[in-house]
């Protein structure tokens, strides 16, 4: 397993917090910035983490900024992408199982590292169902999933 990882300004900290997490379960992740709290344009950081992502450099994407709206909304542009905005445990988990999620986006300015870091245990942990009823439906968007 495989992640890759970015923020912007407003995720950084927030994304300090999911890295040490990380490292303590000695999951592997590949860290395309930002590296600080200086302001930068968050759909950069999407396309890299996502371009990561559809290479299969990645198996799976964190993407965080201020409110996790910016980065979604870049992420899911982009072909074979699904990206789940999740403050919560039970969607990560949900979003997995039933849309076979492949990016988790998070907002720095929403919650706090404690739910965060449960949110990507959610997402990591989960496998998607791979129920026919699933992949149905997301293969009427998503045309990598037909
Ligand atoms: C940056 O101020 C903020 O707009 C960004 O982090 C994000 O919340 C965008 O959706």
């Amino acid at each position: 397993m495989k992640l890759a990882i970015g923020c912007d300004h407003g995720g950084y900290e927030l994304k300090c917090e999911v890295l040490k997490h990380l490292n303590e379960r000695g999951i592997e992740y590949i860290d395309f910035g930002c590296d600080s709290t200086a302001s930068v344009d968050y759909p950069v950081y999407a396309k890299k983490v996502t371009d990561a992502v559809t290479a299969k450099e990645a198996d799976l994407g964190i993407l965080i900024c201020g409110t996790g709206l910016g980065m979604s909304m870049a992420a899911n542009k982009v072909e074979g992408i699904r990206a789940a905005l999740c403050h919560d445990a039970f969607s990560a988990a949900a979003t997995k199982e039933h849309n076979n999620a492949n990016v988790l986006c998070m907002g720095g300015r929403i919650i706090g590292p404690g739910l965060a870091c449960l949110i990507v245990d959610n997402f990591i942990d989960t496998p998607f169902s791979n129920d026919e009823r699933h992949i149905r439906r997301l293969s009427l968007f998503d045309p990598t999933m037909a």
